[in-house]
């Protein structure tokens, strides 16, 4: 699963069923393909309900790290798939919130990991619970109490690597706040024979060969042992190394593990001490000796070995001799000592063993429960974790498979009382209506071996404390004779005989029917074991060493304390632990570890179905599944379930306010599941059958799909919304401050300017009133200027008379009237002459007679010109005109003119009224001639030219005869248009005649004169004071 997905339930991402409650159609194929399906993909934890079953790996699984811790801390069991740390949580958390004292029960058989399961509860709840140096201390110590007592307590047996070979009841203390305290370690019947012998391809226990592997040589030097392991003969040697195993670290581990549990060192030195005892003790080996009596006795073979084990332990030699080879028994005052044979020798020798090892390690669970003791006297909550052995059969089973086997029904018998009673009792609360379920109580069994007066147990002891000969056969013979009747006990010879013919059934055994399987057991031993007798001579010879661990293991060898009364027996003593341990559970919230082995190889990924269905059967798994679906396969509180399934109705989704026990009937009622399929009990929904579960978590992952769908929707809706938001909030923002920012700018120019016209106006102000002040002043000042003239000229008056001050003024114009006069007088003398063209003037004398000395030119000039023209007569101004006529008409323009100037204009140059010859002419003209002269006129026609006589009066123009003077032709001089003359200095002219008058009828006239200019400029003239029009004169070269 990727980690960022998060589970709600132990129904989602399923492999099989998490919960075998829930399967469907349930028979012990479907649960077996569950348990198998769910192993092949490592998912090794399945529930029954609340029960957990667990199916050995062999392998390491990555789902014991501390994230896992984390993600199942706190959370619900349903809430994430099966595990045993969901398990030690609510153990834990009701243990912590709800004050109710725990037990975890681990039950399965020998190599199906009980050991293991136990460990990983101690570690989550370590994990889990408080921290602080004190309260880690004692975490670290109980965990550490592990490796200790698996050494001395645990070895390598057919079915497992690291089987315990004894029962392990451990009591975890916690104070109010869930803070370890401490803990109690109850320990049951190690098995102590296999000290001394151990089946085929089995081992000792681990500290043996721990020892021996991981053992510094000084230690070993020490110790007087040797490194190999065939030097000693209580060591298996067929099997001596374990694959995988390395005693030497695990050596290094368990010392350490000592220490941190609070070991001194000098306590541990005593341990090994007595573990090497007991290892050289095996070394000894007897030979018999005949005696005079006749009797055997027997001899120790090699002193050398006895010598050492003395040196270890302090003892002097001579008594451990004795004591191997006399046995005294004491009755009444009186002591009887008989000697001992060979097979007695061994036989004490093996019982000292057994017995120094076994004592050896409940000193040991003493001595940790000492240092993990809780130290305050506060009310502690418990939390207790059992680990027994598991059941066993064996090829030859014996007194101790009896006892495991007993201890497991007795475990079985506790399971099936707690889960029914349990479940019974949940429906009973919940308002459930419940019918029985059939299973088979194994209540029958721990009768036949527990019961007071006829059980097996009771008839062993009876036979132990009989007198006379008590055998094994005895014991079997009384059995078959009590028990014969009991449907679970078969024997050979049993009264009823009905195994008479079973040959598989030998004569010195009987056959249990155990719930989990039929077992047969050897009666060979079983009055020894339970008499677990060592004579009386070995321990009083313990008792004397001057070693203080063994010494204080065997108080009954101090004869002060002797009793002549029977220790219990074996037995005996661990049906009362086993009652002390079943009392102790029942008071106890239990919870189910149901630990399942899958194969018979310790290998991995192999699911032996077979072996499995045989446990499966006898664990009476089914019948679990079947109870806790008797009735309901699936309950849930009625929170829980509203709140997984809400979203499948639109009146519980996304809230509903009332009740969820409302809110789930509105919800089941909606999605239309008939109503024979859940019940309503008081807090919890329960629901018939897995299918309907099934079809809701269908509805449910289909309708998650669409919800995702909506989230999504709404998130980038809202993503989008709000980044909206952000930019118009931001828009704003900026446009605030972009407005803010012109309106400053508009202020402060307006600020500016109106600074500005307010300096202006103020400066015009100030101005102005400067202004004022200073013309107020000024005023004043005048005023006073005017008041001191006016007195001052007040005063100059009535006392000018007084002064000489006028007399400047005078002298003044005096002097300029003499200079003006001087002036004047040389200016007479000095001017110019009077010709109107004369330039010359005299330069004027004094600077400030400028102007009037140019005056005075102008006027000089005037005067002269006005002098010059008064002169002239009519007679002359009117030639002066004329020339002047002259000039304006042809100065620059006809080259003949320069000869004209000189020339005066005398007009009549004929003299017509004083020459006789024109005075038929004259008499003709009655007006004023204005000019005559005679001209050469050209014939247009042929180009002849005849002398005329050109005579202008004031009206006309005549041209007449030169000698006859007979008028040719009279022109009104009207009816001149216009003159035309060459630019030459030739004499032609052409005068140009009016259209349509009666002169024009002859054409223009071509003359020629030498008085041209004359002669036209008179015409001209003569037009213009007749007419007032100026007749055109063009001059050109055409
Ligand atoms: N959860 C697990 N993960 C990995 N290996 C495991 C697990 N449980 C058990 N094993 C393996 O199985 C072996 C046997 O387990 P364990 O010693 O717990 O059995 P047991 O039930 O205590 O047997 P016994 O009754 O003989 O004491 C362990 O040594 C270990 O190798
Ligand atoms: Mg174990």
């Amino acid at each position: 699963m990727p980690k960022s997905e998060v589970k709600t339930s132990l129904l989602d991402n399923m492999i099989g069923v998490g919960d075998s409650v829930l399967l469907e159609p349930l028979t012990e194929d479907t649960f077996l393909e569950n348990l198998k399906n769910r192993f092949d993909h490592s998912e090794i934890y399945t529930y029954i309900g609340s029960v957990v079953i667990s199916v050995n790996p062999y392998r390491h699984l990555p789902v014991y790290t501390p994230e896992k811790v984390e993600e199942y801390r706190n959370r619900n069991f349903y809430e994430l798939s099966p595990h045993i740390y969901a398990l030690a949580d609510e153990a834990y958390r009701s243990l912590r919130d709800q004050d109710k004292d725990q037990c975890i029960l681990i039950t399965g058989e020998s190599g199906a990991g009980k050991t293991e399961a136990s460990k990983l509860v101690m570690s989550y709840v370590a994990a889990v619970c408080g921290k602080g140096a004190e309260v880690n201390q004692v975490k670290e110590q109980l965990l550490q109490s592990n490796p200790v007592l698996e050494a001395f307590g645990n070895a390598k047996t057919m079915r497992n690597d690291n089987s315990s070979r004894f029962g392990k009841y451990m009591d975890i203390e916690f104070d109010f706040k869930g803070d370890p305290l401490g803990g109690v370690i109850s320990n049951y019947l190690l098995e102590k024979s296999r000290v001394v012998k151990q089946p085929r391809g089995e081992r000792n226990f681990h500290i043996f060969y721990q020892l021996l592997s991981g053992g510094s040589e000084d230690l070993l030097k020490q110790l007087k042992l040797e490194r190999e392991f065939n030097q000693y003969n209580y060591l298996g040697l067929d099997s001596a190394k374990v694959n995988g195993v390395d005693d030497a670290a695990n050596f290094r581990t368990v010392k350490n593990a000592m220490q941190i549990v609070g070991f001194m060192d000098d306590e541990v030195e005593l341990v090994l001490e007595v573990v090497a005892a007991v290892l050289k003790l095996g070394n000894i080996e007897f030979k018999p000796e005949s005696r005079v009596n006749g009797l055997d006795e027997s001899r120790i073979q090699d002193k050398n070995e006895l010598k050492e084990i003395c040196e270890l332990l302090g003892q002097d030699q001579a008594v451990l001799e004795r004591a191997f080879s006399f046995r005294t028994v004491e009755a009444k005052q009186e002591k009887v000592s008989t000697t001992l044979n060979v097979a007695q020798a061994y036989y004490a020798r093996d019982a000292l063993a057994k017995n120094l090892y076994n004592r050896l390690f409940t000193w040991l669970v003493n001595r940790i429960n000492e240092s993990i003791k809780a130290q305050s006297k506060v009310r502690k909550k418990v939390m207790g974790v059992l680990d027994i052995y598991g059941f066993e059969i064996f090829e030859n089973n014996s007194f101790e498979q009896f006892i495991i086997n007993y201890c497991n029904e007795k475990l079985q018998q506790i399971f099936i009382e707690l889960t029914l009673k349990e479940e019974q009792e949940e429906y009973i609360k919940e308002g459930i209506e419940w019918t029985h379920i059939e299973y088979f109580n194994n209540a029958i069994i721990c009768e036949l071996i527990e019961n007071n007066t006829n059980g097996i147990l009771a008839m062993l002891d009876e036979e132990c404390l009989r007198p006379g000969t008590v055998t094994d056969e005895t014991f079997l013979e009384k059995l078959n004779q009590v028990c014969a009747v009991h449907e679970r006990f078969e024997s050979r010879m049993s009264k009823s005989s009905r195994f008479l013919n079973d040959t598989t059934l030998p004569h010195n055994c009987f056959r249990i029917q155990h719930y989990a399987g039929k077992v047969m057991y050897h009666v060979e031993g079983f009055v020894d074991k339970n008499n677990d007798l060592l004579y009386r001579d070995l321990s009083q010879a313990m008792w004397k060493t001057n070693h203080v661990l063994v010494k204080s293991l065997f108080p009954e060898g101090n004869p002060a304390k002797m009793s002549l009364k029977r220790p219990p027996t074996a037995g005996s003593q661990f049906k009362a632990s086993v009652a002390t341990l079943m009392k102790n559970l029942q008071t106890k919230n239990p919870n189910y570890i149901r630990c399942i082995k899958p194969n018979d190889q310790k290998a991995p990924h192999i699911f032996a179905e077979a072996l499995v269905r045989h446990q499966v059967r006898y664990l009476g798994l089914m019948e679990n599944v079947r109870v806790r679906r008797a009735g309901y396969a699936f309950k849930q509180p009625y929170e829980s379930c509203l709140e997984r399934y809400k979203m499948l109705c639109s009146q519980t989704w996304p809230h509903w306010r009332q009740g969820s026990r409302d809110g789930v009937k509105v919800l089941l009622t909606e999605l239309q599941i008939p109503p024979e399929e859940f019940s309503y009990g008081r807090s919890k929904i329960f629901i018939r059958n897995p299918r309907t579960l099934f079809e809701l978590e269908d509805l449910r992952k289909r309708r998650l799909e669409d919800l995702a769908t909506l989230i999504q929707k709404i998130y980038r809706g809202w993503k989008c919304r709000t980044n909206f938001l952000l930019m118009k909030k931001s828009q704003i923002i900026i446009s605030a401050w972009t407005k803010r920012h012109f309106q400053r700018k508009k202020y402060l120019q307006l600020k500016s300017v109106t600074l500005i016209i307010q300096s202006y106006i103020r400066g015009w102000k100030a101005r102005k009133l400067l202004r004022e002040l200073k013309h107020q002043k000024r005023c004043e000042e005048s005023a006073t200027t005017i008041a001191a003239y006016w007195r001052g000229f007040q005063v100059r008056r009535e006392y000018r008379k007084f002064f000489r001050a006028n007399a400047g003024k005078k002298i003044y114009e005096f002097t300029i009237q003499r200079i003006m006069q001087k002036y004047f007088l040389e200016m007479k003398k000095k001017l110019p002459s009077m010709s109107p063209t004369e330039k010359t003037w005299p330069p004027r004398p004094y600077f400030f007679l400028d102007d009037t000395h140019t005056e005075l030119k102008r006027i000089f000039h005037l005067w002269r010109c006005k002098k010059y023209r008064d002169q002239f007569t009519e007679q002359k101004k009117a030639i002066f005109e004329e020339k002047l006529e002259a000039s304006e008409l042809f100065k620059d323009k006809k080259a003949l003119y320069t000869n004209s100037v000189q020339q005066p204009f005398q007009g009549d140059y004929l003299e017509i009224s004083k020459n006789p010859k024109y005075q038929k002419l004259n008499g003709a003209v009655e007006e004023k001639i204005v000019l005559a002269d005679v001209v050469n006129k050209i014939n247009r026609a042929n180009g002849k030219v005849a002398p005329r006589i050109f005579l202008l009066t004031q009206s006309n123009f005549i041209l007449a005869d030169q000698k006859s003077g007979q008028i040719k032709s009279t022109i009104p001089v009207m009816d001149i248009t216009s003159v035309s003359v060459s630019k030459q200095t030739d004499g032609l002219f052409a005068v140009h005649l009016k259209e349509g008058s009666t002169a024009a009828a002859k054409g223009d006239f071509l003359f020629t004169s030498d008085r041209l200019i004359e002669i036209i400029t008179k015409l001209y003239r003569t037009i213009f004071f007749k007419t007032n029009q100026k007749i055109n004169v063009e001059i050109n070269n055409e």
